[in-house]
């Protein structure tokens, strides 16, 4: 007879194996009623006769987004709204454009792991595992490279070439969370109490100051 110790360790993988994507859906579709006023754990589904082809499709993802911003970053995001028809699937997929010095700065998703692939240029991307030892595991990706950053962990692009980068990549959710460390910590509303963040970067409260006047 197997241990205690194995049985509640197996169940508690099993659990977590369980809880670490989205629920799976109890239909076929459940194309997203973007009208109705009602809440539950994804959109309400509309009438299925009601339901077309077009529910389940968008376009233009070959047009790259416009990086003139402060990250040379743009971001074109196909879930539920883009694609009703996604709505309860568990998927999500994004169009990524980078200037040539464009960075998508370090961020988490809590509810999906990405799997991203480079259409043009380079891209130098990295995720930090948990702590500790806290390593940073990075690679330079090509066109037609492909990564994978795990679900929870801080992860970032950063265009490396001298031309703009493109990429599209997918999500393990219709809707994965998006949380960017630095406004997260520095631009909350309301501010994190200053001395928190002195004692957590170990730094003085006027670079605290500085860093949360940027968000
Ligand atoms: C790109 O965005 C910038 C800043 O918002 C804007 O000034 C510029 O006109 C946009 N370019 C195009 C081609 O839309």
């Amino acid at each position: 007879m197997a241990s205690p110790i194995l049985f509640f360790g197996l169940l508690a993988f099993v659990f977590l194996a369980a809880s670490a994507s989205d629920p799976s859906p109890l239909q076929d579709f459940c194309v997203a009623d973007a009208k109705s006023p009602v809440l539950l754990n994804g959109l309400a589904c509309k009438d299925p006769t009601t339901v077309e082809a077009s529910d389940f499709s968008t376009s233009g993802l070959h047009i790259a987004g416009n990086t003139s911003n402060p990250t040379g970053l743009s971001v074109n995001p196909i879930g539920a709204t883009q694609i009703p028809g996604l709505n309860t699937l568990g998927i999500s997929l994004f169009r990524f454009d980078y200037a040539p010095w464009g960075v998508n700065p370090p961020h988490i998703h809590p509810r999906g792991t990405e799997i991203l692939t480079v259409l043009e240029g380079s891209l130098e991307v990295g995720f930090v595992a948990s702590n500790p030892p806290n390593r940073l595991i990075t690679k330079v990706l090509q066109k037609g490279d492909v990564f994978v950053f795990p679900i929870g962990l801080i992860h970032y692009q950063r265009n490396v070439g001298k031309k703009g980068a493109s990429a599209i990549a997918a999500a393990s959710s219709q809707n994965a969370g998006f949380i960017p460390i630095a406004s997260s910590l520095f631009g909350s509303n309301p501010d994190i109490p200053s001395d928190v963040l002195v004692k957590a970067f170990q730094v003085d409260k006027n670079v605290v100051n500085y860093i949360q006047s940027k968000f």
